[in-house]
C-alpha cells in the first residue's frame, strides 16, 4: 500500500446532491443503493406528476422513507426534497415550503430540456419573483443548464444556456445560490470557477468516465445516453480537473436516473444513466485515474454540505480495492428491469460492510 495507490480509503460519509428515485416499485428497487452509500440525497422532483407543491413533496418524502431499508448503516439516510419550478410557481408557497423544512431547494427545468421536463419553465429569465424570493431565503436554485431550441446543436446547448440565460440570472441575482447541475463542458467549469458569488456545480461519475465516443463505441449505446449528453474528451478533462482540484464549488451529484431496459433499448430511447449501484466506486475510479484519490473526500463529503450550509456527516465509509461485479440487470417487480452503469462487468472498489 503506497500513498498514491492505497488498498483502502476511508472518507466521511458522502452525500449525493442529484438523485432520481422515481416512485412505486422503481423507488423501492433503486433507493437501497443510494441509501447504502450516501447519508443525504437531493431528490429530483421530475415524477410523472411533478413535485410542485410542499404537500406533494411531503407526501413523496413519506413514500421514500417508507421504502428505506431498516439496516441502512451509519447516519440514517435523509432525502432532501426539491420543488419543480413551473411558469406558475407561487413564490409565497415556495417560501412556505422552504421555511417549513419541506423544500431544501428548487429545480429549474427549461421546458422539454430532458426527461420529465414537459411542465418545466418556458422562459427561465421570466421567473424573477421566484429568484428574488429564493435569494432572500438563501434557497438554492438547481439548474438543468441547457437551452431547448432545436436549432442549437445538442453538444452546444449547455454553453449557449450559460451565455444567454445563466449568466443573466447570476448577474441579476448576485446573492442567489445557484447549482449548475451535471455540468458537462469546459465552458460550464470556467463559468462556475469565475463566479465570486455562491455558484457551484455537481459533476456526475459518468461524465468523469465517458466522453461522447462512448455513445457510439462499436454501435449505438443507449445505456450511455443521458442529458446533458457526454461531450468531447477536452471537456471530460476539464470536469476531472475541476472535481479533483479541491475547489469547494464542485461536488458530487450522480444524476442516477433509472429507466426500464425496454425504454432505453428502443428506437427512441430515454435519457438517463442508472449509476447508483456502484456510484462511489465509479467516482473512486475516476479520481484514482487522475492520481487524486486524496481529493475524493472533499468532493464527495465536504464541499456539498458547505454549499448547502449543512453539517458534514458524522460517520465514515471505507472503500476497499477489490474487483467487484455489478449486476447486469436488476428486476423491478411489475415494471421490468434496469441495467446499471458497468452492469455485467466489475468496478475496482467495494464498500466495506459496516
Ligand atoms: C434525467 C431523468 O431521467 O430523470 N435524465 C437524464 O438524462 N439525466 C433527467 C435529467 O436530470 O436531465
Ligand atoms: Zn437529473
Amino acid at each position: 500500500m503506497s500513498p498514491t495507490s492505497p488498498d483502502s480509503l476511508t472518507i466521511r460519509r458522502p452525500d449525493d446532491w442529484h438523485v432520481h428515485l422515481r416512485d412505486g416499485a422503481m423507488l423501492a428497487t433503486v433507493l437501497p443503493f443510494t441509501a447504502r452509500q450516501f447519508a443525504r440525497a437531493i431528490i429530483m422532483p421530475n415524477l410523472a406528476d411533478p413535485v410542485t407543491t410542499p404537500e406533494k413533496a411531503a407526501a413523496y418524502r413519506r413514500r421514500i422513507v417508507a421504502h428505506l431499508p431498516d439496516e441502512a448503516p451509519g447516519d440514517a439516510f435523509q432525502p432532501l426534497m426539491t420543488c419543480y419550478l413551473t411558469d406558475d410557481t407561487d413564490p409565497a408557497q415556495l417560501e412556505q415550503g422552504f421555511l417549513d423544512g419541506v423544500f431544501t431547494a428548487a429545480k429549474l427545468y427549461p421546458a422539454h430540456a430532458t426527461t420529465g421536463s414537459a411542465h418545466g419553465v418556458t422562459e427561465p429569465l421570466a421567473l424573477t419573483a421566484v429568484y428574488e424570493t429564493m435569494q432572500i431565503l438563501g434557497m438554492p436554485l438547481l439548474v438543468h443548464g441547457e437551452v431547448t431550441d432545436p436549432a442549437v446543436d445538442i453538444f452546444d446547448r449547455e454553453a449557449v444556456f450559460i451565455d444567454g440565460v445563466l449568466s443573466k440570472i447570476v448577474r441579476d441575482f448576485p446573492n442567489l445560490r445557484v447549482v449548475l447541475e451535471h455540468v458537462t463542458t469546459r465552458d460550464g467549469i470556467d463559468f462556475v470557477t469565475s463566479q465570486s458569488g455562491p455558484v457551484g456545480a455537481t459533476i456526475t461519475a459518468h461524465h468523469l468516465l465517458l466522453n461522447r465516443n462512448a455513445l457510439f463505441e462499436g454501435g449505438i449505446r443507449p445505456h450511455y445516453y443521458c442529458l446533458p449528453v457526454a461531450k468531447r474528451e477536452e471537456h471530460r478533462q476539464a470536469l476531472i480537473a475541476a472535481a479533483t482540484s479541491g475547489n469547494e464549488k464542485f461536488f458530487l451529484g450522480t444524476d442516477t436516473a433509472p429507466h426500464p431496459i425496454g425504454e432505453k433499448e428502443s428506437a427512441c430511447g430515454c435519457a438517463g444513466i442508472f449509476t447508483a449501484p456502484a456510484a462511489l466506486a465509479l467516482y473512486a475510479e475516476a479520481f484514482e485515474a487522475a492520481g487524486a484519490l486524496d481529493k475524493l473526500e472533499a468532493f464527495a463529503s465536504l464541499n456539498g454540505p458547505k454549499f448547502y450550509d449543512l453539517e458534514v456527516n458524522q460517520g465514515t465509509v471505507t472503500l476497499e480495492r477489490a474487483e467487484t461485479p455489478v449486476p447486469e440487470r436488476i428486476d423491478v417487480p411489475g415494471v421490468g428491469a434496469v441495467h446499471p452503469f458497468r452492469g455485467g462487468a466489475n468496478v475496482a472498489w467495494k464498500i466495506k460492510a459496516t
